[in-house]
Parts: C-alpha cells; sequence; structure tokens
C-alpha cells in the first residue's frame, strides 16, 4: 500500500503515537532489516522520547547477516534505555526471544511496582514504524492468530483495543504508522527497491541504476550470477550494463521492462539477502548527547 502524507497527516500521526506512547511501558519499533536507517520515521526519537524502545529489525531473513550484526550493535550502544534485536517475524522461536527480552527490559520496572506492594500487571506494548515494515504480520503473530490486516489509514480514529497476550502483554491493536523520510532521494530510492513505497513515484530505470551500483560494488558476482551473464562488466557503465541486460533478457529495447524484472527478482530475494544501509561512521556519543 502507499500511503500519501501531508503535514496534517504527519502532524496527527505523531500526535496519536505520542498519546499512545503515554498509555505503554514500551514501544517496539520496527525497521526493516535491508534498510534500517532508512525505513526509519525521522521524528522517532522524539516520538519515543525516553520511554523505553525495542527496535526490532524486521525481515532479518531478507538481510545480510554480518551488517544486521553490525546493526544490532549500533541501535544497542546508541541511545540509553533502547535494547535491538534482528528477528523474521514468521519466525515462532524469534518470536518467543522477542517476548522474552522485553520481560527482561521490564523486569526492573515490574520488581518496583512489587516492591511498592503493587499488583502485577501485564507490560503495555506498541507497535509504531513506517508502511510495510511488517507491523501487522508482526502483531499477528504476537497474538497467535491471523485477523483481519489492520487498514494502514492515517489519521483515522479508531478505538483504542488492547490484545491480550498470554497474560503477560498487553498490545495496542492498532500500530502507530508514521511517515517515511522524504526528504532524501537516495532514501526514496532504497524504499522503493525494498517495496516499502510503491515506484510510481520513481522512474524505474533510476532504481535499477542504483541496484546496479550497488550489488556491483557491495555484492560482487551476484548480477553475474542471477543472469548468467558471460562477465562482470565491471568496466561497464551502469546504463550500459542496464542495456546489456535488457538484451540479454531478450527483451529488446524495453529497458523499463528490465529494470522492473531486475527490481521484482531484489525483492524476491533472487540476488541474496542484502542489507541497504551501511551503518554510520561518526561517533555515537555524539548521537546521545544530541538528543538531550
Ligand atoms: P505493515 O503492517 O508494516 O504495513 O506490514 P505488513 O505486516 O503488511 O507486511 C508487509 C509485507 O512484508 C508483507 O508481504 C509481509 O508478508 C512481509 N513480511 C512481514 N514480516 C516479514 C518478515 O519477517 N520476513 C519476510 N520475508 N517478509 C515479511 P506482502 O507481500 O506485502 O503481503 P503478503 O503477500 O505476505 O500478504
Amino acid at each position: 500500500m502507499h500511503i500519501q502524507w501531508f503535514p496534517g497527516h504527519m502532524a496527527k500521526a505523531k500526535r496519536q503515537a505520542i498519546e499512545n506512547r503515554n498509555m505503554v511501558d514500551i514501544v517496539l519499533e520496527l525497521v526493516d532489516s535491508r534498510i534500517p536507517e532508512s525505513s526509519r520515521n525521522p521524528l522517532m526519537d522524539e516520538i519515543v522520547n525516553n520511554k523505553p524502545r525495542l527496535v526490532i529489525m524486521n525481515k532479518a531473513d531478507l538481510a545480510d547477516r554480518s551488517r544486521t550484526e553490525e546493526w544490532l550493535t549500533h541501535f544497542n550502544q546508541s541511545e540509553k534505555n533502547q535494547q535491538a534485536i534482528a528477528i523474521d517475524a514468521f519466525s515462532h522461536s524469534d518470536i518467543t526471544r522477542t517476548k522474552k527480552i522485553i520481560k527482561e527490559m521490564m523486569a526492573e520496572k515490574m520488581a518496583i511496582r512489587k516492591q511498592k506492594g503493587m499488583k502485577p500487571r501485564a507490560i503495555r506494548l506498541m507497535v509504531l514504524g513506517i508502511p510495510n515494515v511488517g507491523k501487522s504480520t508482526f502483531i499477528n503473530q504476537m497474538i497467535k492468530k491471523n485477523r483481519a490486516k489492520t487498514a494502514n489509514k492515517p489519521g483515522v480514529t479508531q478505538q483504542q483495543q488492547w490484545l491480550k497476550i498470554e497474560n503477560d502483554f498487553e498490545l495496542l491493536d492498532t500500530p502507530g504508522i508514521l511517515w517515511h523520510k522524504f526528504e532524501d532521494q537516495k532514501v526514496g530510492v532504497k524504499l522503493a527497491l525494498t517495496g516499502a513505497i510503491k515506484d510510481a513515484l520513481f522512474h524505474k530505470d533510476d532504481i535499477a541504476l542504483y541496484a546496479l551500483d550497488f550489488f556491483i560494488h557491495t555484492y560482487p558476482g551476484r548480477i553475474k550470477e542471477a543472469y548468467h551473464l558471460s562477465e562482470d562488466m565491471t568496466d561497464k557503465t551502469y546504463p550500459e550494463l542496464l542495456m546489456e541486460l535488457t538484451t540479454h533478457l531478450n527483451f529488446g529495447d524495453d529497458f523499463d521492462r528490465a529494470s522492473e524484472k531486475l527490481i521484482f527478482d531484489i525483492r524476491d530475494g533472487k540476488l541474496g539477502a542484502y542489507t541497504l544501509d551501511e551503518v554510520p561512521v561518526e561517533p555515537e556519543e555524539t548521537k546521545v548527547s544530541g538528543n538531550e
């Protein structure tokens, strides 16, 4: 689905996310493991504020494992009150691991409640994230049932409902749907390549040229292997390479068709697991103090 975001929608989505945040113990921020930075909402830190946050790197099955490890370290070290976990939302063991981490993160708070003589209660959770990171899938797996997909309509006021999970958790029924980062063209291309935003916003050949550049530099040999090309063609420019690929696929001079095939093949994992975002090199101390 594609959501058209306007300033009014953004303000409302932010306001709702903050209202919901105030009702929960912990915020579960879902990101796509292939684009852990590009799939974050630009105002996420402001929205989450100092609430404990678990960054859930979803779709880890589609991402480059070594880069996922680097991102986990980065998220675990970059903010106080924040931890990270990489999961495949369809994996039962990953969902179990997520529940365990949430309990561990909340253990101290719950122990303090107990010391004060307060009644034990379920840990309250909410899910936040941009469209297509897997929020509905994750919620369904957490509650272990398949219900109708949540309407991804920003700004639609719905009565808040809590979903009970095994007496241990209460999860806000509706995930907080937040907007992407629009301002950076490169982020837009990455979102389009992974299918997070619909292709109509970009020329297919722009996405394909970015993809060729990325794969040839980051995962040399994969393009050659996937399309049974005779040579690496690293000496070619990317437009030349796209032309070569189009001819090789017998698509005549239909570059759009070849671009589309490349994009869909990458989304379908035919070129292997990959991660488009690199962990930033800036010292993380800067980021922590900058947010305070
Ligand atoms: P959203 O609520 O955040 O918008 O995301 P949603 O759950 O609708 O998931 C978006 C797409 O991502 C869905 O695929 C879903 O199956 C897929 N997905 C979610 N989590 C994971 C994961 O951990 N790994 C993988 N590989 N895919 C995941 P779709 O093709 O759009 O829909 P469908 O054909 O699966 O129904």
